[in-house]
């Protein structure tokens, strides 16, 4: 199950296909994560696209809306037949079993549903300050995790520093996908919060989310297998 998803954030079709042309030669074909920025510049052939090209795909879109709008819209996902797609666990419990029941076949399969719990630019104080939700960071991750599992999800999108806290509350099935990753000699961007391939391996993570470090680099499949080798060992 545990695997490296290469973060496709280009704003185009082209950008975005002639980047995973580089991968047509490579024996394993990545996971590939398709955000708003992809998915709302080139449109849902994009996903269908790079579907047929045998790649599995998470479609981060991250929903938050009513329950009846979330769960007609995951309807329309889970026909795209993505692998694995996401919402915001600050849409209430209510939110997300209804994004379950939208996102379920009639054969009753139904891509992986994982929750945001806090974005990793939130910061403690901001979260106490602006959205006047009290306490620590950390157990406010804890209940969103606990409140997705009470939904049926399979797990969260956190950062690897709290996967050990996830697993914890919600046992070890269940899922921490983590983005935040970087090789010990690259460059951090604007991440703060992050750990190495090996470290997120460490730390319990199920799926690591890596894109500037592969997207960027000299050699994006070089840097992809690297990833894989350190994360899957
Ligand atoms: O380039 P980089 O490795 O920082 O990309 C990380 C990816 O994971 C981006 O697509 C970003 O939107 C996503 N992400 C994140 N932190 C979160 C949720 C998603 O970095 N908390």
């Amino acid at each position: 199950m545990k695997d490296v998803i290469i973060a496709c954030d280009f704003g185009s079709a082209e950008e975005a296909l002639s980047f995973l042309d580089k991968f047509s030669g490579c024996e394993r074909k990545p996971f590939v994560k398709i955000g708003m920025e992809l998915f709302y510049g080139a449109g849902p052939g994009i996903v269908r696209e790079i579907k047929r090209r045998g790649h599995r795909i998470f479609l981060d879109l991250k929903l938050h809306d009513i329950p009846n709008t979330v769960k007609k819209t995951m309807k329309v996902l889970s026909s795209l037949d993505v692998d694995m797609t996401n919402l915001h666990a600050a849409g209430t419990i209510d939110m997300m079993k209804a994004a379950v029941e939208g996102l379920t076949r009639p054969d009753g399969s139904r891509p992986l549903l994982v929750a945001v719990t806090q974005l990793t630019s939130t910061s403690e104080d901001r979260m106490q300050k602006e959205l006047l939700i009290d306490g620590k960071i950390e157990d406010v991750i804890s209940q969103y995790a606990a409140n997705a599992k009470e939904a049926g999800l399979d797990g969260v999108v956190c950062s690897p520093l709290e996967a050990s806290l996830v697993k914890r509350r919600c046992g070890e099935s269940f899922l921490a996908v983590t983005p935040g990753i970087r090789f010990a000699d690259s460059a951090t961007d604007d991440q703060v919060r992050i750990t190495t391939p090996a470290g997120a391996r460490d730390k319990g993570s199920d799926f690591i989310v890596v894109g500037r470090p592969v997207t960027a680099a000299a050699d994006p499949v070089a840097a992809y297998l690297r990833c894989v080798k350190e994360f899957l060992g």
